[in-house]
């Protein structure tokens, strides 16, 4: 089950965050963590992660274009038992599927990346009663949640299956995620 959250175009055109604004990645990430394939990478969302998401838990994944950020978004879904299928939401800003274990309300703000994104009321995801994940987070601005999961996924130069994976928990909650889904 899938629903398209309504999100008027003209949202799409609105403000430009100022460089003060910009998200910034701070903080000490865990160690990174190797995937062989696109397979082992959502077996570890699906298995380790996805078993331990809680209520209103925020995951930002960072990682350029093709990094596998929608990819392990279904992985997560898969181990949160929704049936999908997870289709990007480039177009949409906001896709909400709510026939697993919690809600998942996966985000990709790429068409944001001129602001606007405060205009959206992401706050009320990131605070509800599901998870949030969320592709391109460098343009919240300041609809930055205060207690994230940080995920940042990188290509391997030479083997173009391979990605490389660090976690990095802001926050209370995000810390203790953090070392429970790299520990595993
Ligand atoms: N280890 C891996 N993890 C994730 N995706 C991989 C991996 N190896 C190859 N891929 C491929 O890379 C692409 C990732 O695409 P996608 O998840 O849409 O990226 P993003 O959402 O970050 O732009 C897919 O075509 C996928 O099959
Ligand atoms: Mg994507």
């Amino acid at each position: 089950m899938c629903r398209d959250a309504i999100i008027e175009p003209e949202f799409l055109s609105k403000g430009v965050a100022g460089d003060d604004e910009r998200f910034l990645f701070a903080g000490l990430p865990n160690e990174a963590m190797d995937f062989a394939n696109e397979a082992a990478l959502q077996q570890w969302a699906k298995a380790a992660v996805a078993p331990r998401l809680q209520a209103g838990d925020v995951l930002l994944l960072d990682g350029d274009l093709g990094a596998g950020k929608t990819s392990l978004t279904k992985g997560l879904a898969a181990g949160l038992g929704i049936a999908g299928p997870i289709k990007s939401p480039t177009f949409t800003i906001v896709r909400e599927y709510t026939d697993g274990r919690l809600p998942l309300y996966h985000m990709d703000i790429y068409r944001l990346e001129n602001g606007g994104a405060e205009d959206l009321g992401l706050e009320e995801y990131f605070e509800g009663d599901g998870v949030s994940v969320v592709e391109w987070p460098e343009f919240l601005g300041l609809s930055m949640p205060e207690d994230y999961l940080l995920i940042q996924l990188v290509k391997d130069e030479v083997d173009d299956n391979a990605r490389h994976i660090t976690v990095t928990g802001h926050g209370t909650r995000a810390e203790t995620l953090a070392e429970a889904v790299t520990r595993s």
